[in-house]
């Protein structure tokens, strides 16, 4: 009669793989705060406490049934402990008539060989290999684990949703509370580049909207050149409805239009204006002067 595993190990093992079948298909990674986890994990090792008694009475049984002999053999197996057992069994070396019977025999090169039993813990790891390669498969076909896009999507959703938080609650930026920064030009520019560039052209230098790096103006509703731009984003030219109210539509934020209008105003004030002779567009409307140019 062999000895069972010890109750200890099959508590750890149990607790290991559930700990890995949450790592694959938890969808949160806060699976340790969920009662849920806890739940099944107190549920579980109470039933191997229960497996383990009904164990127990099973090899009571048994044991009353073997000879004095065997009981002996079986009573040592069984003092030893687990791990002794086990670094024991990978240095055990058969009797010689224990060989005799395991032996395969080439014939004719005289070469002889042992038909040893696997190693336990060789057989452990190949069925180990062979459900975990079931699992996956199944996690992989059926749920979205080690779906790299599924997981970028994922992150993306919640990234998006803190952000839309963080705008909701943050002060919203309005013509009157606007202020230049130069630490808003280079973002400027790239949303310069998405919402404006097909009319205004590369840089500003103009298209179907006028070059914007000039001294020369259409509209001037403010004082700043700074705030005149924002102005123009909220409200959209009075003439000309090609130029949008990008702001009261929705299509920018405050925010967004305090950046591009630091932007417009480092283009206008701090860099050389973009000429006809460069490939600029005509100047159109008047020459202005701004006072504070970015207050
Ligand atoms: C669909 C084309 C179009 C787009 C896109 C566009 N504009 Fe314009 N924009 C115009 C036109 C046309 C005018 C001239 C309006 C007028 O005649 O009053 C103009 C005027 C302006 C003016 C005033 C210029 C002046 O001389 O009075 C500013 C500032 C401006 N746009 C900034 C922007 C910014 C910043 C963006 C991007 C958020 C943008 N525009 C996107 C077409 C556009």
């Amino acid at each position: 009669m062999k000895t069972r595993t010890p109750l200890f190990i099959n508590i750890a093992v149990t607790i290991g793989l559930t700990v890995l079948a949450f790592e694959m298909f938890a969808h949160e990674s806060a699976y340790f705060s969920s009662p849920f986890f806890w739940g099944l994990m107190v549920i579980t090792i109470i039933l191997l406490f229960i497996m383990n008694a009904i164990g127990d009475l099973i090899e009571n049984e048994n044991f009353r049934k073997l000879s004095d002999e065997e009981k002996a053999i079986f009573l040592k197996d069984k003092n030893t402990p687990y791990f002794q057992k086990l670094w024991n069994s990978a240095f055990k070396k058969q009797s010689a008539t224990e060989e005799k019977d395991i032996l395969i025999d080439h014939g004719f090169d005289g070469i002889t060989e042992l038909d040893n039993s696997l190693p336990k813990w060789w057989i452990g790891l190949f069925y180990f290999g062979c459900i975990f390669c079931v699992v996956y498969l199944t996690a992989f076909a059926f749920t979205d684990y080690a779906h790299p896009e599924a997981e970028l999507t994922h992150d993306t959703k919640i990234m998006l949703a803190s952000i839309e938080e963080y705008e909701k609650n943050a002060p919203q930026i309005t013509l009157e509370n606007a202020k230049y920064s130069a630490d808003n030009i280079a973002e400027g520019q790239e949303l310069f580049k998405t919402n404006c560039v097909t009319c205004h052209g590369d840089g500003a230098k103009g298209g179907i909207g006028p070059n914007l790096t000039d001294t020369h103006w259409i509209n001037h509703k403010e004082k700043s050149l700074f705030k005149n731009v924002f102005w123009m984003l909220e409200n959209g030219s009075p003439n000309n409805p090609t130029m949008r109210p990008f702001i009261k539509e929705g299509t920018i934020t405050g925010r967004d239009a305090e950046k591009i209008a630091a932007y417009i105003y480092h283009i206008n004030q701090e860099t050389a204006p973009i000429t006809p002779a460069q490939g600029g567009a005509a100047p159109q409307g008047d020459e202005i002067k701004w006072e504070n140019g970015n207050d």
